[in-house]
């Protein structure tokens, strides 16, 4: 998973280069580089470390030309290294290629391309492609790339540079995002639109299987064969000033305090007017259809795992359809029980995480229908999936992720009010009072918000530790998985989430003096026996944090802290509990001094396995 983009026009590439992969740092940043066209020849500039690296040296000297292309890294094949970053060129330098993928016959073309006297200079996948384009070179860039991929197996966006063809730059798509921007006498290839919507707001996102060739005044498009493909361009209308930090310190806190919008937005248009329904135009189900679903498999990754989790109880409380919910990497490699008519929703942010991508695409091929909720438009998860529920988080940069977990627990919501109603599986009333409930979340997660000094204060304490344990019984368990995996993702301290019940079975034993306990305290229906657990590890002397419902005085006699949040139903309390765990998370790690918003060995959007 790393970010590319590729420039022809008249402005200095190295400038348009180095802004485009700013905006993709999300998606890798352990190397970075750049390769300019100028006077009859590629100049490189390659380093490992942030871009920062890249762009301090890249001031120093500069590169002069008018083409280009670039890339941040996230390392698959070969470690974060000068050599290994990106572009890669061949020999004698004819050709110079940026990749985002795993070319997965590598091993086989590099041991081929030695024995025919190539020499290589890096670790890495990608160089095997540069080298393809020096032995199979044809006289003509098109007809050799198109050679080169007949070859080539795996996943990757590509973009390509021949010396022999000034004035021309090649972009490929199989099974990795590419994004053509499309301007006036200039033209763009990047893996995300932000990249290039500094320039142009007229974007082409490259179809599977696609190949463009830019040029400064036109694009072509062509499938991999080398048949013209027709393209539709779309206009962005989003604000490219939404992906900006917008004055917050970090990208994380400044997505935390969007979720009050967040959540507007992705209710907006799903709750009827008369305050009685749920309406999803997006799914036009009938009743016969949602009768005969008899099974749900939600599958999903990291945070849209645990998002999945809440929509379980979610669905099986008011759909009354079982539902199994599945780590990606397991799902896709499992032989599950499905029948035509279990129904596969897949959750993804970014819509591109690999894992989730090929759990979808074994559902379609064993003939199951396939619904995405997923905050990307135009995404492969939101293009391949027979049904869509966008989740309208707006753009998410911050690797650890928080308006988006937020905003499909909504929307898990309103699938599940809504296919409950369809199939009569849950009476009107309790439907009626769910959208009054939803309806009232943007401004209690306002409130929540607020107490974000208290909850600095707090974080400040417990970053001193090396652990944290996150209890909850039912829906706040699920929350508590989510709370620690934000927690160790950006604070680098080690954090457990457990059912509370199930302590006494091994882990209290880690239980010492002072150790910091966050409680999840809202299941009015397990309240008591939440409460005994609680006492089992103040009894050992743990520094213990409830959070609780506004109102609850009875807590604070059994812990030592509490943060409350204001009152809702125990069904939605996972609205009102992620944001003071994103918060505790987030202050940790500030008070540690961490990378915030690029926790080390991660990447935002991971399109390998
Ligand atoms: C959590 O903060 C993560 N960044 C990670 O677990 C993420 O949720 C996971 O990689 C899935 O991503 P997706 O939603 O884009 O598919």
């Amino acid at each position: 998973m790393c970010g590319i983009v590729g420039y022809i026009g008249p402005r200095p590439a190295q400038d348009v280069l180095l802004s485009g992969l700013s905006k993709l740092e999300y998606r890798g940043y352990d190397s970075a580089g750049v390769a300019v066209w100028n006077d009859g020849d590629f100049q490189l500039e390659k380093s490992v470390g942030r871009l920062a690296v890249l762009s301090d040296r890249l001031e120093a000297q500069p590169l002069v030309g008018n083409q280009g292309i670039g890339h941040t890294r996230w390392a698959t094949h070969g470690r974060p290294s000068d050599a290994n970053a990106h572009p890669h060129a061949d020999c004698s330098s004819a050709f110079v290629v940026v990749h985002n993928g795993i070319i997965e016959n590598y091993m086989q073309l590099r041991e081929e391309l030695t024995a025919s006297g190539h020499t290589f200079a890096s670790e890495t996948d990608t160089e095997v492609v540069a080298h393809l384009l020096e032995e199979k070179w044809t006289g003509d860039l098109f007809s050799t790339v198109l050679q080169v991929l007949q070859v080539v197996r795996g996943a990757y966006a590509l973009g390509i540079m021949a010396k022999a063809e000034p004035g021309k730059l090649i972009a490929v798509r199989k099974h990795s995002p590419l994004i053509i921007g499309l301007g006036d006498g200039e033209n763009f290839i990047a893996s995300d639109i932000p990249a290039v919507l500094e320039y142009t707001r007229d974007v082409y996102i490259l179809e599977e299987g696609e190949l463009a060739v830019l040029t400064r005044d036109g694009v072509a498009c062509f499938d991999l064969e080398g048949h013209p493909v027709h393209f539709e361009p779309l206009r962005v209308t989003w604000d490219a000033v939404a992906a900006e930090r917008g004055g917050y310190p970090h990208f994380m806190l400044k997505e935390i305090h969007e979720q009050p919008k967040a959540v507007r937005d992705t209710l907006s248009g799903r709750l009827s007017e008369d305050g009685l329904s749920v309406c999803l135009p997006e799914l036009p189900w009938s009743v016969e259809q949602a009768k005969q679903i008899d099974r749900i498999h939600i599958v999903a990754c990291g945070t849209s795992y645990h998002a999945g989790l809440v929509g379980k109880v979610a669905i099986e409380t008011l759909a009354r359809i079982p539902v199994d919910v599945e780590i990606a990497s397991e799902y896709r490699y499992r032989n599950p029980i499905v029948t035509d008519q279990t129904l596969i929703v897949v959750i993804s942010q970014s819509g591109e995480t690999a894992d989730t991508l090929a759990a979808l695409r074994k559902a379609k091929a064993s003939g199951n229908r396939v619904l995405a909720i997923t905050n990307v438009v135009g995404s492969s998860v939101a293009r391949e999936a027979d049904d869509v529920i966008i989740t309208w988080a707006g753009p998410e940069i911050s690797v650890a992720s928080t308006k988006a977990y937020t905003t499909q627990l909504v929307a898990l919501y309103l699938f599940a009010a809504y296919v409950g109603a369809l199939r009569s599986a849950v009476d009107p009333g309790t439907v009626a009072q769910l959208v009054k409930d939803l309806a009232t979340m943007p401004e209690k997660l306002e409130e929540v918000l607020d107490t974000a000094p208290l909850i600095e204060q707090i974080a400040n304490e417990f970053s001193a530790w090396n652990d944290a344990f996150f209890l909850g019984r039912g829906l706040d368990y699920s929350v508590a998985l989510e709370g620690a995996l934000k927690y160790k993702e950006i604070s680098y301290i080690h954090a457990e989430a457990y059912p509370a019940g199930e302590l006494k079975h091994g882990t209290l034993a880690l239980i010492t003096e002072g150790v910091p306990v966050v409680a999840m305290v809202t299941q009015d229906a397990l309240y008591e026996k939440s409460l005994s657990n609680i006492k089992e590890v103040k009894a050992r002397d743990a520094h213990v944090l409830a959070l609780a419902w506004a109102g609850d005085a009875e807590i604070a006699k059994s812990v030592d802290r509490v943060l409350y949040v204001p009152r809702t139903v125990s069904f939605l309390a996972p609205l009102m509990l992620i944001a003071p765990l994103q918060l505790l998370a987030y202050y940790a790690s500030v008070a540690r001094g961490n990378d915030v918003d690029k926790p080390r060995n991660l990447a935002k959007s991971v399109t390998v396995e």
